[in-house]
């Protein structure tokens, strides 16, 4: 079968999730109910979502595997596909190939508390395995569960309605932060490196599993050392460009590790061994 032959779905709901509409939540769901049903993956996991026309885009799965008969992916307007796909409407066609890439260790982290911090849209990847260990099936696998989410503003959170949901479960520790807030705002304002160290997690049976701007990401990964995690102790996730999703092109490589197949999930210890281009 031609590995570049994309499954045909369509779009079932639309959810627009910042104030200004810049990222939309996309849930699909297979023409074909084999592949409906055969189609599966694991939470970290991505897809080349396309569009005819326009070309295609590695998005990360946002739902989780224990979602079943749909996808959802949370996409920025950012160029040519996801712009395309910004104007598409609830009925239209979409093309899925499929699931590419490794995916968080969730079996590892089994016994141990999560750290989640993400900052804007990088939320997305974060959230399929939020959902995945918040699961009922999954739950008491896990220890604590916390989670430090951050946005430019207020309206730029994603996932509002998710958030508020995880904010009302006993069972986990969230943190909402804003850059600058605005009149309605009663929340945190902060930097999400900085709530970090205030909050101060402790490391001890802890794995923190993180996802945002490159700049976030700097501060976070030195603050957890501030902290005392070690650099195995911290997962990530990369948006490297991409073109075939398959190892096949050479567009997504750092040193000899293919983002596409060895990642994009890398602990920071992986990470510190490969060549500085992410
Ligand atoms: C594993 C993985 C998971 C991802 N998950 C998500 C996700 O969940 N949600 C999401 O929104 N995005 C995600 N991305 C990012 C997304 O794939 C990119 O933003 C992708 O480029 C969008 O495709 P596009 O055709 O819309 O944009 P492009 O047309 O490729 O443009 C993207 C940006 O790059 C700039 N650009 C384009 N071409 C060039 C060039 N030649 N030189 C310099 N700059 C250029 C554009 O100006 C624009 O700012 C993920 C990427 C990877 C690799
Ligand atoms: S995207 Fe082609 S080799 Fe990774």
């Amino acid at each position: 079968m031609n590995p570049y032959l994309p499954h045909l779905a369509t779009i079932q709901e639309i959810i627009p999730e910042t104030a200004s509409q810049d990222v939309k939540t996309f849930r699909v769901v297979f023409t074909d109910p084999e592949i409906r049903r055969s189609f599966t993956y694991q939470p970290g996991q991505f897809a080349e979502v396309s569009l005819f026309g326009a070309g295609e885009a590695p998005i990360s799965i946002t739902s989780s595997p224990t979602q079943e008969g749909y996808l959802e992916f949370s996409v920025k307007r950012a160029g040519v596909v996801t712009t395309a796909l910004h104007y598409r409407q609830v009925g239209d066609p979409v093309g899925i190939r499929g699931p590419y890439g490794n995916n968080f260790p969730y079996r590892d982290m089994e016994g141990q508390n999560i750290v989640f911090i993400g900052g804007g849209i990088g939320l997305a990847p974060l959230r399929s395995l939020i959902t995945f260990v918040l699961d009922p099936a999954n739950r008491s696998r896990y220890a604590g569960i916390s989670i430090i989410y951050g946005a430019r503003s207020p309206g730029d959170l994603v996932f509002k309605w998710e958030l508020e949901r995880w904010g009302e479960r006993d069972d986990v520790d969230l943190q909402v932060t804003v850059d600058r807030g605005d009149d309605e705002w009663t929340g945190r304002v902060g930097f999400v490196p900085q709530i970090l160290l205030d909050l101060a997690p402790r490391p001890d049976n802890t794995v923190t599993v993180t996802c945002g701007p490159p700049i976030m990401i700097k501060f976070v990964l030195q603050n957890l050392e501030k902290l005392g995690f070690t650099p195995a102790q911290i997962v990530t996730t990369l948006e490297m460009r991409m073109k075939c999703g398959i190892g096949k092109c050479g567009r997504c490589n750092i040193g000899s590790s293919y983002v596409c197949q060895d990642g994009p999930v890398y602990t920071y210890e992986q990470l510190r061994k490969m060549p500085a281009e992410y």
